[in-house]
């Protein structure tokens, strides 16, 4: 359907695996002309964009995979930058890159060197790869999209999408570094989306609830109860499968999504709606 149309140039982060990967193949199977994986797991990445060919749907697909660490803005300015070579634009940016505490203890506690590893990545990384791609977002041209009656709806220069989590609304014991990092990203979701709107760029945040990925695997290592507090907590009783989250990734980044700004979405089935206990 071509309200649903994406079929521009991708660009993600964390690409490797989780959320990242399910947004980059959502992309690909959406119609996308290009997807490039970013990771810091640079072998996990190029396996990734292989087999993506597999299911891409745009005939014309191209995909490539980089080492990028969002933490180091030299290695961003250089793959972005090969990027633009290689593919003349960039419409999407998904930041999914993100880490978690490594260890759930409490304040005052807690390590201040893990704080500022987990901000780096989480906050400052977006920043870090939203200005890297902004600057080549706001030089190229709008694109538009012609509706079923002819007329014509602009799609702007660009979108981004932030992955943020219900914990930027909500707290968990012994997490103060993740936590105030996913708070810190929906304010600067808001604060990118200010700034660049009049550019016809729009910035949005997704915030899952549990994801079934490797993030969530280590998390079940450390406190293995929450398997049972996820099946009372959330309403439908389980936890969300990584496509459920990047699917809606793609379609924030659609026609369908155009007065869709500065906003963060929740997509948790309804566990920030209810103590089900
Ligand atoms: N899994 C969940 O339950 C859940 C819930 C809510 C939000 N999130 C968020 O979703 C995002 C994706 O997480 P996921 O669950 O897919 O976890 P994941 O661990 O599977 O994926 C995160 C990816 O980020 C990459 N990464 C880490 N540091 C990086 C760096 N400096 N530069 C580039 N890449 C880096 C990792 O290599 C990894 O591939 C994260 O921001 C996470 O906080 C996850």
């Amino acid at each position: 359907m071509s309200f649903f149309r994406t079929d521009g140039v991708a660009v993600v982060t964390g690409a490797a695996g989780g959320i990242g990967l399910a947004a980059a193949n959502a992309f690909a199977e959406a119609g996308a002309a290009a997807v490039i994986f970013t990771d810091i797991q640079e072998d996990k990445v190029k396996a990734n964009a292989e087999e993506s060919k597999s299911f891409a749907s745009n005939s014309d697909y191209k995909t490539a995979a980089y080492y990028m660490d969002v933490t180091d803005p030299k290695s961003v300015d250089d793959v972005i930058a090969r990027v633009v070579t290689e593919f003349g634009r960039i419409d999407y940016l998904v930041n999914s890159a993100g880490v978690d505490t490594e260890r759930y203890v409490p304040v005052p506690e807690n390590d201040m060197e893990d704080y500022d590893r987990v901000m780096a990545v989480n906050t400052k990384g977006i920043l870090i790869t939203s200005r890297a791609v902004i600057k080549v977002m706001e030089k190229q041209e709008p694109r538009t999209f012609t509706k079923r009656n002819g007329t014509i709806r602009g799609l702007g220069r660009g979108v981004i999408v932030n992955v943020t989590s219900v914990l930027s609304f909500a707290a968990q014991p012994g997490k103060v570094a993740y936590i105030t990092s996913k708070h810190a990203a929906i304010g600067m979701t808001k604060s990118l989306a200010m700034d660049v709107a009049s550019k016809g760029i729009r910035v949005n945040a997704i915030c899952p609830g549990w994801v079934n990925t490797p993030m969530h695997h280590t998390e079940l290592q450390k406190i293995p109860q929450i398997i049972e507090f996820i099946k009372r907590a959330v309403p439908i009783g389980r936890v969300a499968e990584p496509e459920e989250i990047g699917e809606n990734v793609v379609a924030l980044c659609s026609p369908a999504g155009t007065y869709i700004n500065g906003a963060p979405i929740i997509i948790d089935a309804g566990l920030t709606l209810t103590v089900n206990l």
